[in-house]
């Protein structure tokens, strides 16, 4: 799963697991875009999950990783974007279930919720697993704003 360039953030709550998966994340060989937060001081997860989903939505990045309380408000702000597709992942399972059908490009975790180990095999799965298309990329076109009016 090496060799990808691959945005991460959070706020505070989840500055902990940041850390834990952005080692992991450098240690298969990725390079990996830091969009804070960088200490322990409160703080606002939109402003870090709007720096990360705009990198994957521009193309800076392949994918997305971001961690706060419980990855809830991550994935609520992140999928404000239009070309992001974030899941909050509390297993491996979901995590490649999401790759598969709804090819997610931004990884939440809660640091609340989730442990740090469940949370890296997540994220190996996440990574490594391709979209499957056909019946769920007609399902995707559906997402699109223009599918809204
Ligand atoms: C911060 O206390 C907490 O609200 C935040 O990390 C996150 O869980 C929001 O969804």
């Amino acid at each position: 799963m090496g060799g990808m360039i691959i945005a991460i953030g959070s706020d505070h709550a989840g500055l902990p697991l940041k850390r834990s998966l952005l080692a992991t994340l450098e240690a298969a060989g990725h390079q990996v875009l830091d969009a804070g937060t960088h200490d322990g001081a409160s703080c606002d997860y939109p402003d870090f999950a709007h720096a990360v989903a705009g990198k994957v939505a521009a193309g800076e990045a392949r994918f997305g990783v971001l961690c706060c309380g419980t990855g809830i408000g991550m994935a609520i702000a992140a999928n404000r974007h239009a070309a992001i597709r974030a899941a909050v992942l509390h297993d491996a399972t979901e995590a490649r279930l999401t790759r598969l059908h709804n090819d997610a490009n931004v990884a939440c975790f809660g640091a609340r919720t989730t442990g740090e180990e469940v949370a890296m095999d997540a994220l190996r799965a996440f990574l490594a697993t391709e979209f499957e298309g056909g019946r769920h990329g007609r399902r995707l076109d559906k997402l699109a704003p223009t599918a809204l009016a």
